[in-house]
């Protein structure tokens, strides 16, 4: 485990923060959250265009969007079985990278191909902004972009790779972000490459 670097205000980047036998056991219990929670593609609000990247959750919220909107709902939008528990390993993240928040309710699990990308978006559809969301990443090499918390304003950039962790809290909570690309081959630890970014959320006010 290595030390912060504060990025931005309230930006923190935990560079290896998993070490190579911490992110084998992590994927492995995101593979079983997976497999009783199958990736599902969501939907644009409105227009209902595909997100490139595939999701899943685990915890006793997960977020969700289709037509309707986004939401967090406490059941699978296509199962409608209720999500996998969130491991003690991902709890025992949150109470070191964000001590004195209240738990967790939920944690979305992102997967990305080669070809997938997250446009620049805020963190908003929770009700406790108090709370960071703490982000963990397992496989591929992401190119990570942030701005501030108006639209438009100045980004910059940098790279979030296999095991490490990042906080967005404090002024940094609602600021804009996302995945700008994926580096293909980067990392051998998911056998079929891309990318999964789990992000924990405190989703009511705590
Ligand atoms: C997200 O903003 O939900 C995901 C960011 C990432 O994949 O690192
Ligand atoms: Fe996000």
């Amino acid at each position: 485990m290595s030390g912060a670097v504060e990025i931005a205000s309230g930006l923190s980047y935990y560079p290896g923060y998993l070490d190579r036998a911490g992110q084998e056991a992590l994927r492995d219990e995101i593979g079983a959250i997976l497999a009783a929670a199958p990736p599902f593609v969501p939907r644009m609000p409105r227009t209902g265009r595909p997100f490139s990247v595939w999701m899943s959750n685990c915890g006793e919220l997960g977020w969700v969007s289709d037509e309707k909107g986004y939401r967090y709902q406490p059941t699978h939008p296509e199962t409608g079985a209720s999500w996998p528990p969130m491991p003690a390993r991902l709890k025992a993240v949150w109470a070191a990278l964000a001590p004195g928040a209240p738990p967790p309710e939920a944690c979305l699990i992102n997967l990305y191909d080669a070809a997938a990308r997250m446009g620049l978006h805020q963190d908003r559809d929770e009700a406790e902004f108090s709370a960071p969301v703490v982000s963990l990443s397992l496989g591929d090499t992401a190119l990570f972009r942030f701005g501030g918390v108006a639209r438009g304003g100045p980004t910059r950039s940098f790279r979030l790779g296999s095991g490490d962790a990042m906080t967005l809290g404090g002024p940094a909570r609602l600021a804009f972000h996302g995945i700008d690309r994926i580096y293909a081959g980067s990392s051998t630890l998911l056998a079929e490459g891309g990318r999964i970014n789990l992000t924990m959320r405190r989703v009511a006010k705590g």
